[in-house]
């Protein structure tokens, strides 16, 4: 039995991994001053359809449920937040800067980098027009992947203005209801052969082409380069105004990060979108927003090819994993004394371990080194003593079983981890 085409199923060992991307995700997000919330997985399509673009639109997982309500799995975090804000629009001062780490769900071609679910960090500053909340932004994503021990060799975000390009298109007489599909084809030019692109642009080709080329300058974005330059930043950020991305509520500034090496599908993206407040909320309110996501698939492919990152993860998940103490009960008759231990070591915030079966000392062992327990504690012919076996270093030493906690803790002190 598999699971479903794209989505996974997390072991331990799988989980523990996605545990330490979602610690980092939260630690450098709180150092940012970011507060988190969380959405329905479950949305009318309508938040969906109404504004996302066809991109998305596609790719939705949806029905019809038993109440005849047309509903979807979340592909994306942006629409429930627009809700939500606009729901609560008089309760918080603005800006607001807030996080999450949903669980998103797309109807995608399983590929490289892409599934059919995947975790999404999400970070929104709503209620900032200013130039300022998008460096602050584009900041936090290049300081996620810095958290990763990724340095400004292994990953770069693009930069670029959508309002750029739409002054381009308005500069060309383009009509507006034609916006949205040329921008789509810039942003996937990067994907398909010159030709191919340039057929689909007609007229425009030659001057789009141009611009990508590097021919395009645009001072709001030496601006963030500046912003970043001076948080010593800069080296991780570069304007590129081949990003355009593919969500169509985009109205200014949009960024996407990308390993350096231009192996990997887009780490993160996001940007600006000003109107989706007011037109989700049918007018209700009406907010500046700009934000961000990364999600944790490219991510952790990253993270096994780079050998500097890896170590650091291994790291954390071998110490996630790791047990403080296993109990080993020799002798069945001091199972009820070992029990009252390990209330009071847990009690103490020790990981303990034991066997809840009688089973051989040597197997006992066996197991307290796989669960990589620092030491083992001996419940045997010692009563009312306990052996303390420091499994690394194979000394022991016996110690009066009310002493036990007392003694654990001064070796604490005298080692700097507990036991
Ligand atoms: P997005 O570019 O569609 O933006 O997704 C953001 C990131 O999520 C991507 O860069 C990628 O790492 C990951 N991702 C997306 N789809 C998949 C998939 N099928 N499998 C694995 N990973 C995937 C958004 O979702 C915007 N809502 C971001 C945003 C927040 N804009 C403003 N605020």
């Amino acid at each position: 039995m598999q699971p479903l085409p794209g989505f996974r199923d997390f072991l331990p060992q799988d989980w523990a991994r996605q545990n330490y991307i979602f610690e980092k995700w939260w630690e450098v997000a709180r150092r940012y001053g970011f507060l988190q919330w969380e959405g329905p997985v479950l949305e009318p399509t309508e938040i969906y359809t109404k504004k996302s673009g066809p991109e998305i639109v596609g790719q939705l997982f949806n029905f019809t449920d038993k109440g005849e309500r047309e509903v979807a799995l979340r592909p994306e975090l942006t629409p429930s937040l627009a809700r939500v804000v606009a729901a609560h629009d008089r309760e918080f001062k603005k800006p607001l800067k807030w996080f999450s780490i949903p669980h998103c769900f797309r109807y995608e071609k399983q590929q490289r980098g892409r599934l059919r679910e995947h975790y999404q960090f999400n970070a929104d500053i709503i209620g900032e027009a200013s130039l300022d909340a998008d460096v602050e932004l584009i900041a936090l994503c290049i300081d996620l992947l810095r958290a990763f021990g990724f340095s400004s060799k292994d990953v770069v975000v693009r930069v670029s203005d959508r309002e750029f390009w739409i002054d381009f298109l308005r500069a060309q007489n383009l009509p507006e209801e034609k916006w949205q599909e040329t921008l789509q084809i810039i942003d996937k030019s990067e994907r398909e052969p010159r030709e191919k692109t340039g057929a689909k642009l007609g007229p425009l080709a030659e001057s789009v082409f141009k611009i990508l080329d590097g021919k395009g300058s645009s001072e709001k974005l030496d601006r963030v380069l500046d912003g970043l330059s001076a948080r010593g930043l800069a080296d991780f950020a570069q304007i590129d105004l081949g990003i355009v991305r593919g969500l169509a509520y985009y109205t200014g500034v949009v960024f996407e990060a990308f390993d350096r090496a231009g192996k990997l599908r887009a780490l993160a993206g996001g940007g600006r979108y000003d109107n989706l407040i007011h037109h989700l909320s049918d007018g209700a309110a009406n907010h500046p927003a700009i934000g961000f996501a990364m999600g944790d698939v490219v991510l952790a492919e990253l993270i096994d090819e780079s050998p500097a990152a890896k170590a650091h993860l291994d790291k954390a998940v071998a110490a996630q994993r790791a047990l403080d103490v296993y109990i080993v009960i020799a002798k069945e008759e001091r199972r009820a004394d070992a029990l009252a231990q390990i209330q009071r070591l847990r009690d103490g915030g020790y990981r303990v371990d034991y066997p809840l079966a009688p089973a051989k000392v040597g197997k006992q062992f066996q197991i307290a080194e796989q669960l990589g327990a620092r030491l083992a504690i001996l419940f045997g012919d010692e009563w009312p003593q306990v052996a303390i076996k420091n499994l690394a270093t194979g000394n022991q030493e016996l110690v009066a079983c009310d002493a036990l906690l007392t003694r654990l803790e001064s070796m604490a002190r005298e080692t700097g981890r507990p036991g």
